[in-house]
């Protein structure tokens, strides 16, 4: 794979690089449609990364539709797929991780607390495995992002990292894998988070300025969910809390309609 992009690269050619764990979307298309109008060439990697889950989260379950996958990436026209399996990324006697920035520390840091090692550890190795010239990134999982472009920062990684919008259905829910889960009922549901996030926009456009105003109206749009793991008005770079808002602020909310876990933001 390595000698692949390398090849490329001596050709003058730039190498972009989509990283997914499968069950692929519109949301997922819409990174390789980005990655191939920014790049000569693209790659799609798909692997349901099992350090990134918890023991009690759904790896066995997670959805692995492989051959619609590949087909969808072929219909896209990207150039190559990398598909390796736990044996390749996590061999016998694999034992070094990275140690994620602090802005993995709150929200998905304190609901998930091993999710940003495993992640930030996969991504390292990706980049490593595809050394591309820019690699493409959903703002679906903000955090995720911002994790990504601290840890590419902090440890001189060489390669762009690009923030894509978020992918929507038309009724405003978020696409994500795990939808597939929810039920009609729970749809309905999980559009609560979609809702929360534009009454938070309506009151900052309506001038409120109190975040605890903005998280409390927040919580009560999700109160039709199973829980709520958190709905905050936070800072876009550390993620961290802020009591009046300044821009730039991003609202975020983590929910749990029966046994599926949704999140989703936005910039506010
Ligand atoms: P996965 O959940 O498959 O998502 C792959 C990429 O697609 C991520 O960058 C994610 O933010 C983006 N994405 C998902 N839903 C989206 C939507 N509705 N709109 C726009 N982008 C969307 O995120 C992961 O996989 C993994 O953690 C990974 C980075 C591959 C490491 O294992």
């Amino acid at each position: 794979m390595r000698t692949w992009c390398r090849e490329r690269q001596r050709d003058s050619q730039t190498v972009g690089f989509v990283p997914t764990m499968g069950a692929l979307h519109e949301g997922h298309l819409s990174l390789v449609r980005q990655a191939k109008a920014q790049c000569d060439v693209c790659v799609v990697s798909v692997f349901v990364n099992p350090t990134q889950f918890a023991a009690n989260e759904d790896l066995s379950r997670y959805p692995r539709p492989l051959e619609r996958d590949l087909q969808l990436i072929a219909n896209e026209g990207a150039d190559a797929v990398f598909l390796p399996n736990n044996g390749i990324m996590y061999p016998p006697g694999f034992g070094s991780f990275i140690l994620p920035p602090p802005v993995a520390l709150p929200l998905e840091g304190q609901s998930r607390p091993e999710h940003f090692r495993g992640v930030t550890t996969v991504v390292m190795k990706l980049l490593q495995i595809i050394p591309a010239d820019a690699a493409f990134f959903g703002q679906k999982d903000f955090q995720q992002l911002r994790v990504i472009e601290d840890m590419v920062r902090d440890l001189n990684i060489p390669t762009e990292i690009v923030s894509c919008q978020i992918v929507r259905d038309d009724d405003g829910l978020a696409l994500s894998s795990r939808n597939r889960y929810l039920s009609d009922e729970q749809r309905q549901a999980a559009l609560s988070l979609f809702r929360a996030l534009g009454r938070a926009e309506a009151m900052v456009a309506a001038g409120e300025r109190d975040t605890q105003s903005i998280e409390k109206a927040m919580t009560e749009t999700l109160a039709v969910c199973d829980s709520i793991d958190y709905a905050v008005v936070a800072e876009v770079d550390s993620l961290q809390p802020m009591r009046t808002l300044q821009r730039p602020a991003v609202a975020l909310v983590a929910a749990r309609v029966g046994n599926t876990r949704l999140i989703d933001n936005r910039i506010l």
